[in-house]
């Protein structure tokens, strides 16, 4: 498609960090929701899935990155592919199962089928094509343009000329490992996927899992009271200790306590740790802190919280909704009924119907269910908390401000205006009709393509 196709909004007035003041149109508009399906999702690395979800050659599960339906599979090699899950001939789901394991790919509608590899190997009734311009190695299924794996979890770009995974996370590594690096032999899952749909734009959740800690005495003083061993509520519990919070240039942000107490009793892990152990592979600074009790987000929509060891990706739904993937991760080494104790727990607090999501879902349903208003839509939203306290601590890396702040805020929304303010890189080039965006984008030079992992 010709690069005017895409939509082009200037979203500077929109997002000004430098005073902490966002337009809810960010939240509520059509056309810049189709602009950043454009430019921010398919430019960024996406969240897709688990190693564990694939154990051997032909097992896949299917997800999605942004709007885009993906398969995410094993290789007869063993290396994990991912390819759109559109069929080149017209446009169906090829693959229409959540998860399971498959010899090749075949489409539903009038039966074209690819191997794991994304080669088209069958097309029925295929000398009807005999006078026309067809070669089925044209029609092979659209890659990703980039894949890496990352503490067992793994992520693609459709974007050729993205800097690494690696570059992405940055300093947020040193924070993701306190959670996904707690054990030598990695990380895997238990439970499941658990998916659900709430009314709300994606952002207002991925923005408050990486800045907002400022929410917690408040909207989950219930929860807290519950929670809490002597029932007396916030002021007895992890609300108010202090913390920091970590925030970058790439957009990713993480909050957390910074004192022993901020562990939960109730956490069944809480026992099963050896605290002296992982003070001294980890350091003391990331076991009282981002070990804890947290919230992160890799921008743009993949969280975390290393208590619950929940990890989640916020699927962009249209500009009011938001689908809800929720996966549990533990230590591969965690024995079965630490691993059973957890899932609960985790269920229980922060699956669909536990009892800090349902705080955190009525929160966003709530801001969203009024924001199409001619007059609510003219009043610009407030992230000033901790202007300017932003600062390398000495202890954390990167640059971090107290714990109840709205600098990640301010970050996530600087990279999102910055990128809305970039024509992506399929906006800089023609392509032939019948090829594929990802499969004919030229690397830059010096920036090599990686299409798969091995794990
Ligand atoms: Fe898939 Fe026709 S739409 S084979
Ligand atoms: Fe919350």
């Amino acid at each position: 498609r010709p690069p005017e196709f895409s939509r082009n909004v200037d979203v500077s007035g929109l997002v000004d960090a430098q005073s902490g003041l966002i337009d809810r149109a960010i939240f509520t508009d059509r056309t810049l929701y189709e602009q950043e399906l454009a430019r921010v999702f398919a430019t960024s690395w996406l969240f897709l899935g688990h190693v564990a979800q694939l154990e051997k050659p032909g097992d896949f599960f299917t997800t999605y990155m942004g709007e885009d339906p993906v398969i995410v599979t094993k290789d007869k090699d063993g290396r994990i592919r991912a390819y759109l899950n559109s069929c080149r001939h017209r446009g169906a789901r090829v693959l229409r199962a959540d998860y399971g394991k498959t010899r090749n790919f075949t489409c539903t509608y009038h039966g074209w089928s690819w191997d794991l590899g994304g080669e088209l190997i069958s097309v029925p009734n295929e000398n009807g094509y005999a006078n026309a311009d067809f070669d089925r190695d044209d029609w092979g299924l659209i890659e990703v343009a980039q894949l890496d794996v990352v503490y067992d979890l793994i992520f693609a770009t459709w974007n050729p000329e993205a800097p690494d995974l690696d570059e992405q996370l940055g300093n947020m590594k040193y924070y993701m490992e306190a959670f996904l690096g707690r054990d030598p032999a990695g990380t895997t899952i238990v439970g499941g996927i658990t998916k659900w749909v709430l009314k709300g734009n994606w952002k207002l959740a991925a923005e408050q899992f990486g800045t907002d800690w400022y929410h917690v005495n408040m909207s989950h003083a219930s929860a807290l009271m519950v929670m809490s061993p002597t029932g007396k509520g916030p002021k007895e519990s992890i609300a108010n200790t202090p913390g920091r919070q970590y925030s970058d240039e790439r957009g990713n942000g993480t909050g957390f306590p910074t004192h022993p107490k901020s562990r939960f009793d109730a956490q069944p892990v809480h026992e099963y740790y050896d605290y002296d152990e992982l003070r001294e592979r980890l350091g003391a600074a990331r076991v009282e802190g981002p070990l804890t009790t947290g919230h992160a987000t890799v921008f743009p929509n993949f969280s975390y919280l290393p208590v619950n060891g929940s990890i989640r990706v916020w699927h962009p739904k249209g500009v009011d909704e938001m689908e809800i993937w929720s996966w549990t991760v533990l230590d591969k080494s965690m024995p079965e009924n630490v691993r059973e104790a957890q899932r609960l727990y985790n269920l229980r607090t922060f699956g669909p119907s536990g009892i800090f999501e349902q705080d955190d879902g009525e929160n966003w349903s709530e801001v969203q269910s009024i924001s199409h208003g001619w007059r609510t839509n003219t009043i610009p939203l407030n992230y000033q908390m901790g202007l300017g306290s932003e600062r390398h601590d000495g202890v954390y890396p990167g640059e971090t401000s107290e714990l109840y702040s709205d600098a990640a805020g301010r970050k996530f929304y600087s990279r999102w205006a910055e990128l809305m303010n970039t024509p992506a890189w399929h906006e800089r080039e023609q392509r032939p009709p019948g090829d594929a965006a990802a499969t004919s984008a030229p690397a830059p030079v010096g920036a090599p393509v990686q299409t798969g992992a091995s794990v």
